[in-house]
């Protein structure tokens, strides 16, 4: 009898839930896409998937069009790809569609509600709290941080000198290392290893990224039942062990009356060079990671930003919570798990490749040297904010490295009403956006050639040719990457550091290279690079430069 019910029930109900997203399939029949099946749509193709997504989607999509939104089903869910820079552009650049794709839920054990994935008034209000302490004159604070541990890992990777190893390692511990004691304002040397960090972060990925590609496994329940829960726990205790002593421990800063003791060691003067950056931004056409025809809220100009708000990241947060009700401990905690994971991850990724690009193009290399050369002749001293500036030539290998491999080669967001796009194509309230920033930096009809690494893609007027929207490794508009300017400063410290030291080297051709694109694109086959050390006349080989 049950059984005679329940059949006309389930049709019953698929009939009305047909009719309820009838505009969702009239639109998405428009949009091209690969066959789809009834119930299932096209999530046959995700079944023979075993390890990686990425390189199963990157070699598919070649055969798309370069330009046009293409649709994928996988059940009753939509997911709708862009790939022109305008319409990128009426997503990216919106105050509608802000918020995060249903996928990003996995994170929510790790982050709570950080700002990477929370939306609405919270991701509002923390967003206005958060971007000013990545503000320019707070990062210039930082200098001496990111100088002194700079040089540290200099030293460190001393004794793989002549070998082959695996640079990703050193380059993690070091991003590491390096939000503690700028962003965190507190001392590494009391957080224990950031490598155990830093390992636990990569293998919590694994883990996030095999959800994503296993569809049976998306139901909470389900994933309870299987070993990886437990593993997830125990990764999550280093993680969050890490971020609760952080905090412990700035808390106590605060209570014996100081705050802010590492960075302030180094504080400038506040309006020193402002001028010269903008001027360095008009120059080259980009402004810290995007087109300088772009700004968001990291771009407010000086007197925008009010003395309390020139405060480093958990000094501010942590002041904020003691002076009103809107910021609770739980929440200080889910924004310091959110910036150790974006802040060290992504820029580990990030020197971790442009390191490989300079051991497979010596010529290059040899001229950035020469660039190096020129600021700092022979001299030992540490980079100073104005010798970013000059650092033009690296800076557009660190572009052409960001748009050849972007750290984050993929995001999404879900649409909330239905979008008239430029390219012509409607797109259905309900689906969700994926945007494949590494697509976007490899289309040949925006980038002639554009596998080859080739740094004069952003000289001026290349850039100036582009639209804005060509070039998004930290994203772009409102819900843009708030440590872009953080990365960009950090990094070049980083690498020239390790460029006035070392020559780079390395055996494996790029076409041998191994991708994943676990959240966070890198190498499955290991950074590998091997270094010689740059003598210079008359001075100790063992002491490095800066
Ligand atoms: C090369 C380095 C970096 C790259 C390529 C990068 C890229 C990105 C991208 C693409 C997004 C948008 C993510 C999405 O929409 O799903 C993002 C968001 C974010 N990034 Fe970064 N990032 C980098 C470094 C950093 C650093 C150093 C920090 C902090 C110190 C940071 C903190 C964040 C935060 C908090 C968000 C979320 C912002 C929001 O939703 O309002 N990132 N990043």
């Amino acid at each position: 009898m049950f059984y005679y019910l329940s059949v006309p029930a389930v049709l019953l109900w698929y009939a009305y839930f047909r009719y309820s997203r009838r505009r969702m399939y009239e639109l998405s029949d428009k949009i091209p896409g690969p066959k789809s099946f009834p119930l299932i749509g096209s999530a046959h193709e995700l079944i023979h998937i075993r390890s990686d997504l990425y390189a199963v989607v990157w070699e598919r999509s070649k055969d798309f069009p370069w330009d046009i939104p293409h649709k994928l089903w996988i059940g009753p869910l939509l997911y709708v790809g862009l790939q022109d820079p305008r319409d990128i552009e009426v997503i990216l650049g919106s105050n509608v569609h802000l918020d995060k794709s249903d996928e990003y839920r996995f994170f929510r054990p790790w982050f709570g509600n950080g700002l990477l994935i929370s939306s609405g008034d919270h991701w509002r209000s923390h967003r206005k709290l958060i971007a000013p302490t990545f503000h320019l004159n707070v990062l210039k604070s930082f200098i001496q941080q990111f100088n002194l541990n700079s040089l540290e890992v200099v030293r460190k990777m001393r004794k793989e000198v002549g070998r082959e190893f695996d640079v990703h390692d050193y380059m993690s511990e070091a991003t590491v290392e390096m939000l503690l004691e700028t962003a965190m304002g507190v001392s590494k040397n009391e957080q224990e290893s950031g490598y155990e960090y830093a390992m636990a972060v990569m293998k919590m990925c694994d883990i996030l990224h095999m959800r994503h590609t296993k569809f049976w496994l998306y139901p909470e329940t389900i994933f309870r039942l299987t070993k990886h829960f437990s593993e997830q726990k125990r990764l999550l205790g280093i993680i969050h062990g890490l971020t609760k002593r952080v905090i412990k421990s700035k808390k106590a800063g605060f209570s014996r009356g100081f705050s802010d003791d590492l960075a302030q060691n180094s504080k400038v003067n506040i309006s020193e060079n402002t001028e010269a950056s903008e001027t360095a931004a008009e120059d080259t056409g980009m402004s810290y990671g995007q087109s300088s025809k772009l700004r968001d809220d990291l771009d407010l100009d000086d007197n925008d930003v009010g003395e309390k708000k020139r405060m480093a990241f958990l000094d501010l947060l942590i002041e904020s919570a003691r002076d009103s009700e809107l910021l609770s401990d739980q929440d200080i905690k889910e924004e310091v798990d959110t910036i150790m994971f974006e802040g060290h991850d992504t820029t580990a990724a990030g020197s971790s490749f442009f390191l490989c690009m300079m051991g497979l193009h010596q010529d290059i290399q040899d001229r950035i040297h020469e660039e190096l050369q020129h600021i700092f002749g022979d001299s030992d001293r540490p980079v100073t904010f104005q010798d970013t500036l000059e650092m033009k030539y690296l800076e557009r290998c660190l572009m052409e490295t960001l748009r050849i491999y972007p750290p984050v080669p993929v995001i999404a967001r879900r649409l909330r009403e239905e979008t008239a796009l430029p390219t012509g194509y409607t797109i259905p309230a309900g689906c969700t956006i994926i945007i494949p920033i590494i697509r976007i930096h490899r289309n040949p009809h925006i980038y002639p050639d554009p596998d080859a690494f080739n740094p004069d893609n952003f000289l001026p007027e290349a850039s100036a040719s582009r639209h804005y929207y060509s070039f998004i490794p930290f994203s772009a508009g409102p819900r843009s990457c708030v440590g872009r300017k953080y990365a960009i400063l950090k990094l070049k410290i980083l690498l020239s550091t390790i460029l006035r030291n070392y020559r780079v080297h390395t055996a494996v051709p790029e076409k041998d290279w191994q991708m994943t694109g676990d959240i966070i694109l890198k190498r499955a086959d290991g950074f590998r690079i091997s270094l010689q050390s740059r003598k210079r006349e008359g001075s100790d080989d063992r002491k490095p430069a800066a």
